[in-house]
């Protein structure tokens, strides 16, 4: 039986009775805020493709951090733009590194705010790459132990959770081991396991200045037109103790994180990247789209999709919005 029984719109007639069958929330609780940090003191730089983000010192950046906890946003995730970068990316697992140094600073004025870390060599990288070029190419098994060294370092700085990015074949095992090795048997893995090579990161890659030199990304993350092959990469990643697993970017891989829901029960994060937010605020600063109600509604896709945790640059605005 169909119209006229049955009205669909009888359940659209006002904002109360939408709140009452909305099938979907959206709240500051489930965001996590990127934040990139520097060197030196005193420093807030814009970047030029993310407009309104900043590359941050570390003194700034506690301040800044203080005022995403205040707004009720319960994570952050930090990526950092070393002194030097070199042919290993040794930036990356220094016990002083930048990104160490500020989570040694955030965690002591902050301690309950979640501080997670990206783990990957390419921000410390002098070629760019996510691994140790051996031969012309990413070298896979020796990269390994140093995205370990990098994840225990960050952890031994007071990382409460480290999210390996650089999509090398079994990095979640050994970071779970040498984790494990150096007693941090707590602290969880957030595995970029859907890491597609994606035209979307383009905007980050100013911000880090992490570009690949030489090549591309495309012999280590995914390709586009793959979903089958994320599910295999997510399998994987659970088998080696990701707690979380991600997939990234988002909005173009809605049906990803969808088939990612129904098949595996561990937390499912999605990280709306620096080209989903740069497209987003140049359409709106050209006055063409309405920023508050895109923001909202790409972000409610994707946990519509079935993301229970997002990375976002919208976080700290999400959580300055009214609910409804
Ligand atoms: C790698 C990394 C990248 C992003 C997060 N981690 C860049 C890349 O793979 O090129 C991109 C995030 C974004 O675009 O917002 N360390």
């Amino acid at each position: 039986m169909s119209f006229p029984t049955h009205r669909p719109r009888r359940l659209r007639r006002s904002e109360a009775l939408r709140g009452l069958v909305r099938e979907t929330g959206l709240s500051a609780s489930s965001l996590v805020y990127p934040l990139f940090v520097c060197p030196g003191s005193g420093v807030k730089d814009e970047i030029r493709s993310m407009p309104g983000n900043f590359r941050w010192s570390t003194d700034l950046l506690v301040e800044e951090c203080r005022q995403v906890a205040g707004l009720g946003v319960p994570a952050v995730i930090l990526f950092g733009i070393p002194e030097h970068k070199d042919d290993v990316g040794s930036g990356a697992y220094a016990a002083d590194g930048i990104v160490q140094r500020a989570v040694r600073a955030v965690k002591s004025a902050l301690p309950d705010l979640v501080v997670i870390c990206d783990v990957c060599l390419d921000e410390y990288t002098s070629h760019g790459h996510c691994g140790l070029i051996v031969n012309g190419e990413v070298d896979n098994d020796s990269t390994l132990e140093l995205l370990a060294r990098t994840a225990v370092t960050q952890v031994q700085a007071g990382a409460d959770i480290v999210a390996p990015s650089d999509m090398m074949d079994g990095r979640v095992g050994r970071i779970r081991a040498e984790l494990d090795a150096s007693g941090f048997t707590q602290t969880p893995i957030l595995a970029y396991s859907a890491k597609y090579a994606s035209g979307f990161y383009g905007p980050f890659r100013e911000a880090a200045d992490s570009a690949p030199k030489f090549g591309d990304r495309k012999s280590y993350q995914m390709d586009p037109a793959n979903q089958r092959e994320a599910l295999r990469e997510i399998a994987l990643d659970i088998e080696e103790g990701a707690d979380i697993i991600m997939v990234k970017p988002a909005l173009a891989y809605l049906d990803v994180i969808a088939a990612a829901r129904r098949e595996f029960d561990v937390p499912i994060a999605a990280y709306q990247v620096s080209g989903e937010f740069s497209m987003i605020e140049a359409a709106a600063r050209n006055g063409w789209i309405d920023r508050e109600r895109i923001i909202m509604e790409t972000l409610v896709s994707i946990r519509r999709a079935g993301a229970d945790i997002i990375l976002t640059y919208f976080a700290k605005d999400v959580a300055r919005m009214p609910r409804g």
